[in-house]
């Protein structure tokens, strides 16, 4: 598929869904609670600037904008581009420094300029190996000796165990894209239904470690972002109670990086340093 091509199947895709309000439902917000978690264990204290590149409605950005960050957003759907300034036009007093339409594999910011670069999404819609490798040398690019890189994949088992959970494991059109995914992590929905994502690629562990440092980076992190905590039977209500919602944190933080485990987590994060 042409970079034209994939960027009309990105459009449709997230024509169909509302991505503004996805963290806030169901396993997502472990997603975001980890994922921030992730973030702040490394990054330096603000002022800083950081580049979300696939930043979609603005959650991560805007977020980081309020703690007096330096935040520009890109990302290649206009309507997330229109939804993240109006999130940071509702904090007139910590706005995005920037939101605008464009590619991660080619980053409109100077180089050596950044502090830190978000990568949480580009890397699993990109299905070629050259252009995930183009997007984190472009960040790498971008950020200036010791900037930090953090990059979400998606596991390459995170269908098997979503069709499993939600029960579309059952569903016959998906098994030729499950079987697919397994084999070689090239997720393709041509069915239509916006429930089992769009073009995709789905990493091993590994071949997300091994991306980052084939693109020039030491590898600080590799770990699970939601790990097992998704098994969790009644999710919402453990989530509504915040001693269990720290149980369960806890408990996910306590095997993160342990090997047997990172591709039964639905995403993965990989944190990298230039
Ligand atoms: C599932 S959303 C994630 C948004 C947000 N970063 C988060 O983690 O919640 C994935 C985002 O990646 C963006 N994306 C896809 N391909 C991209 C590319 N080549 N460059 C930049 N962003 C891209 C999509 O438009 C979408 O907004």
């Amino acid at each position: 598929m042409n970079n034209h091509d994939s960027t009309q199947e990105i459009l449709r895709h997230y024509g169909d869904v509302d991505e503004s309000s996805r963290l806030g439902v169901g396993w997502f917000q472990l997603e975001q609670a980890r994922t921030q978690e992730l973030i702040l264990r490394h990054l330096p204290p603000a002022p800083a600037t950081i580049i979300d590149a696939g930043g979609g409605a603005g959650a991560y950005a805007c977020w980081l904008a309020a703690m007096g960050y330096q935040v520009h957003l890109i990302d290649p759907v206009p309507k997330h581009v229109e939804q993240a300034r109006a999130a940071s036009s509702r904090q007139p007093e910590h706005p995005l420094a920037s939101a605008e339409v464009g590619d991660a594999r080619r980053l409109p910011q100077a180089d050596a300029t950044a502090d830190a670069v978000l990568l949480l999404g580009p890397l699993y819609h990109l299905i070629d190996r050259e252009d995930r490798l183009a997007c984190l040398r472009e960040a790498r690019r971008v950020l200036r000796p010791g900037g930090l890189l953090w990059v979400a994949g998606i596991s390459r088992f995170a269908s098997l165990f979503d069709s499993l959970s939600h029960g579309f494991f059952a569903d016959p059109a998906f098994a030729p894209i499950l079987a697919r995914d397994l084999k070689e992590g090239q997720h393709r929905n041509s069915t239509g239904n916006p429930l089992y994502f769009t073009d995709a690629f789905f990493h091993k562990p590994d071949e997300l470690s091994g991306e980052l440092l084939a693109a020039g980076f030491q590898l600080m992190e590799l770990v699970a972002i939601e790990g097992p905590g998704c098994l969790a039977r009644d999710f919402d209500r453990w989530w509504n109670d915040p001693a269990q919602r720290e149980r369960l944190l806890s408990v996910v933080r306590r095997v993160e990086r342990e090997p047997s485990l990172l591709g039964a987590s639905s995403h993965l994060m990989a944190i990298g340093r230039k």
